[in-house]
């Protein structure tokens, strides 16, 4: 069992430093990908607060392709430039929607979803995938989210690398 320490705070700042302790710790010595995304999304899941759905999509052969999450079943496929995910793969740029329904092209995968993060992970300046996470609350995420969801995703991306 790993043993780490998230405290219990409505300090976000505080919040995202001890996930990305937890996350250090929980991936560094681990060379398998779909393992380091599985708990990634699991801690997220765990102690990110009104959160509907949290996970990952690969980009393969120009695609986005669903990868391990936490949540309800997920539209497997998604176009680059379709969609939040699809926009961040395009853009590479983390998108910050609060509410999912003014966003042109918005693809719902569960209709509780009312505002969304999607964070790019960049490898060596190539696109390997998105972080995506959806809440039922509209405005649910703001920049310490981004910052800390990007301070994450800098720290798991070449342990998506490895084999
Ligand atoms: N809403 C996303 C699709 C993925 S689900 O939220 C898990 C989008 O518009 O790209």
């Amino acid at each position: 069992m790993h043993e780490f320490a998230i405290a219990d705070t409505d300090d976000k700042a505080v919040l995202y430093a001890d996930l990305l302790s937890a996350l250090d710790g929980l991936t560094a010595g681990e060379p398998d990908p779909v393992a380091n995304m599985a708990n990634a999304a699991a801690l997220l899941w765990e102690y990110l607060p009104d959160i509907n759905w949290a996970g990952f999509y690969r980009l393969i052969d120009g695609e986005l392709v669903l990868g391990p999450f936490q949540g309800k079943v997920a539209c497997i496929r998604i176009a680059s430039g379709e969609g939040v995910c699809g926009a961040a793969a395009a853009t590479r740029e983390t998108q910050l929607v609060d509410d999912v329904d003014a966003f042109p092209g918005h693809i719902p995968c569960d209709g509780a979803s009312a505002s969304e993060l999607v964070v790019p992970i960049m490898v060596n300046g190539v696109l390997f995938g998105v972080l995506d996470i959806d809440s039922p609350s509209k405005a649910r995420f703001d920049q310490i989210d981004a910052r800390g969801c990007e301070k994450l995703v800098a720290l798991l991306g070449p342990r998506l690398m490895r084999r």
